[in-house]
């Protein structure tokens, strides 16, 4: 804060009274402004019961686009406001806005931060054109539960990579200043630990011991806040038997006293109500008290505070000090992305003309695509050659959906990807692409339809069965209990296979689902996600080779749902499952306990040998290196691995952990050595009174091209 704006503020502040100080902490929709009123204003949002006098002064709404309308709502707010204090236009902008990126976890496959600094910086500018101040993002819950179908958010089940993504998109969203053009405050979200909801359910408690929150779930949060993020937002779950939007723990302890957070704070969409329903608030006077005590800033999509704040502070539960430091963050907030000087920001019709799927946006979004798709197997029929009669079966083959969820705009006429592969000079034939309803479970008989695709795909030379799950299945309350396939398309996969032709799985999904089943049945099977815009144009590259394939898991693959958690940072146990001949270790009777594909694993057209893994202990350092040599005629890039165990400790360690990764090009028959430097830093943990400490012992040294593919060394380091 500068003293200019610290006098602004502060003025503003002693004008304030302190339903209008309410008001600016509270954010509601669009249709409580009078905007798109053709949608009747009923049901739970009339009985918010909030006058118009509370709606002038209203701080923030949500959600709403385009220079225009923002604009006009602005001048109309404005127009009403005593203070001229403007209102700020916060918006889910999660992977792209009108040029879509590949969904969050999507690019934590990349392995490279880089992807998503871009995809947040294109988002940043198409949407700040759009009138957008802030986005609720990037989200960086660690996952580890692909049952939970918000897993399409976070980049994945590491600490240490997703740290890496939520600098980088931050970097990418705000810039060096979010108030210059073309950028938007970030919020992070949802503090903390949603990633762990209970058995997978969306919006379920979460039990987590304190070291393990510390250790595994905050340290993507505190990059980003590191990184300058300007806000954060609560999640819906409880932990430790507290909401997170009524947890003083979270929020003041942590957030504020430990991390030194500056910004504002908000709810997620009406979280302060769920406190009620949670249990903890016994009504909306209590709810408010709670959250504001807690240092929530902003109600989002509820009204306790506007409603309830007046009375809280005359009878003494809470002080107009708590009052004005909520406020205080959010005027600052304004005040530092300019809004005081000017209201509309990069709001401008002519910009998102020039900018909205524009070529050099498209680009990047093809480039990025092309690095996040992930190769789990291939007996050498890709690439595919391009004198090949092709045929393209299932809901993916003509849909143009591929965006994923948490898509708020975004190309509508993008060619599919049987058109895409038509643009390749190759013949194509397509079947069974009636489109994603046959996708739900028991829509439909297909038994004609599939008849009818292995007759349509005889005489072709390669099939490619386009699969997935629908983006209706994947994203907020999208838990499922199966991660199967539907059984329209692995009866579909099936009676294509008999027709003895070599098949192509292309899996679009939000998540990692449950495709042994299958799997036998392909000789190559590429986990496309959702890459977004320009995902069909990507994943044609990688079929015919013009593009070699370099993504690697950022969330294991389980072998069955049955075996979920299944994370490749775990404990050893005292009775790990090394000794087949032992019955009483900690294993199933009925699956391995290894994922079907681990954390960091994917494959190339190009084979890369590891060797001479060297690691020393030098000085305060451990050294490390080893030599990846490009065995094929071809470029590649390889995610070298380095990963690390703490054999020894005050409390256990797990079996390995990310420590850093090199991202390699190597040309064809290339050799080099990638150093890596171990400091003690590096090593540090929350030990068994959560101090983050180093203790000195035996580490295992390891790396390698995936998190089960490794070499190492053991070595003493103090
Ligand atoms: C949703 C989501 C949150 C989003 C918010 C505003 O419920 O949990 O991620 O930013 O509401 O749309």
């Amino acid at each position: 804060m500068n003293l200019l704006s610290s006098a602004r503020i502060e003025n503003l502040l002693s004008q304030m009274t302190l339903d209008e100080k309410l008001a600016e902490m509270t954010q509601l929709s669009p249709l409580f402004f009078g905007a798109w009123s053709s949608i009747d204003l009923t049901g739970p949002l009339k009985e918010m019961d909030v006058s118009q006098r509370e709606i002038k002064n209203l701080g923030s709404t949500l959600n709403y686009f385009g220079a225009k309308d923002t604009k006009a709502l602005q001048d109309k707010h404005l127009a009403d406001s005593r203070l001229k204090i403007p209102l700020l236009f916060m918006a889910d902008v999660i992977h792209g806005y009108q040029t879509v990126f590949p969904i969050p976890l999507a690019l934590g496959c990349s392995f490279n931060p880089e992807n998503y600094r871009i995809a947040s910086s294109t988002a940043a500018k198409e949407s700040a054109a759009s009138g957008i101040h802030l986005t609720f993002s990037p989200m960086v819950d660690l996952v580890r539960d692909p049952r939970w179908g918000r897993v399409m958010e976070s980049t994945g089940e590491d600490s240490y990579l997703n740290s890496l993504m939520a600098a980088a998109a931050v970097k990418g969203f705000q810039g060096d200043n979010p108030a210059e053009k073309g950028r938007v405050a970030s919020c992070v979200k949802h503090f903390a630990g949603y990633g762990a909801s209970e058995g997978g359910r969306d919006y379920n408690w979460v039990e987590l011991s304190e070291n393990s929150l510390r250790q595994y779930y905050l340290p993507s949060y505190k990059s980003a806040v590191d990184a300058g993020c300007k806000m954060v937002m609560t999640s819906f779950n409880v932990i430790d038997g507290v909401p997170a939007s009524a947890n003083k723990k979270l929020f003041r302890d942590i957030l504020r006293d430990e991390w030194g957070f500056k910004g504002a704070t908000i709810s997620d969409y009406a979280a302060i109500d769920e406190t009620i329903t949670n249990g903890l608030a016994e009504n909306g006077s209590e709810a408010a008290r709670l959250c504001i005590e807690a240092g929530v800033d902003i109600e989002m999509m509820s009204t306790h505070y506007i409603h309830h704040g007046k009375q809280l502070v005359e009878s003494g539960k809470l002080s107009v000090e708590q009052i004005d430091s909520s406020v205080r963050n959010i005027l600052q907030l304004k005040e530092d992305l300019g809004l005081f000087e000017n209201p509309y920001k990069d709001a401008s019709e002519e910009d998102e003309k020039k900018l909205f799927l524009c070529a050099e946006h498209r680009a990047a979004a093809r480039k990025v695509a092309r690095e996040c798709a992930v190769l789990l197997k291939n007996d050498g029929t890709l690439p595919l050659k391009k004198n090949l009669k092709v045929g393209v079966a299932g809901p993916y083959a003509h849909s143009g959906n591929t965006n994923g969820g948490w898509s708020i705009a975004g190309d509508k006429d993008s060619l599919s990807l049987a058109e895409t592969i038509k643009t390749h000079g190759v013949p194509v034939v397509t079947a069974m692409s009636q489109g994603l309803g046959s996708m739900q479970e028991g829509i439909m008989d297909c038994a004609d339809e599939i008849d009818a695709a292995v007759n349509a795909l005889r005489d072709c030379d390669v099939i490619i069965a386009a699969v997935g799950e629908s983006p209706l299945d994947t994203g907020e309350a999208a838990s499922k209990t199966s991660l199967r396939l539907s059984c329209n398309q692995e009866k579909m996969i099936f009676a294509l296979a008999e027709l003895k032709k070599p098949m192509i799985v292309i899996c679009l999904s939000g998540r990692p689902l449950e495709i042994k089943p299958i799997l036998h049945r392909a000789n190559a099977f590429l986990q496309a996600w959702f890459l977004g815009s320009e995902s069909p144009g990507a994943i044609a590259d990688i079929l015919f080779g013009d593009y070699n394939p370099c993504g690697r898991l950022s969330m294991s693959f389980p072998q069955t749902v049955g075996q979920i958690p299944v994370y490749y940072n775990g404990y050893h146990t005292g009775r790990p499952n090394n000794d087949p001949t032992n019955r009483f270790v900690s294993r199933y009777l009925d699956c391995p306990n290894e994922p079907l594909f681990p954390f960091g694993y994917g494959l190339s057209y190009s084979d890369v040998v590891y060797s001479d893994f060297k690691a020393t202990v030098s000085g305060d350092e451990i050294q490390a290196s080893i030599t990846v040599t490009n065995n094929s005629d071809i470029n590649t890039r390889e995610a070298v691995q380095l990963y690390v165990r703490d054999l020894f400790a005050s409390v256990v360690r797990p079996v390995k952990e990310l420590k850093g990764i090199a991202l390699t090009t190597l040309a064809p028959h290339e050799k080099r050595t990638v150093h890596f430097v171990i400091g003690k830093d590096m090593l540090r943990f929350h030990n068994n009174k959560l101090e983050f400490v180093f203790e000195p012992g035996e580490f295992e040294i390891m790396i390698g091209k995936n998190s089960a593919e490794l070499t190492g060394a053991r070595l003493h380091f103090e």
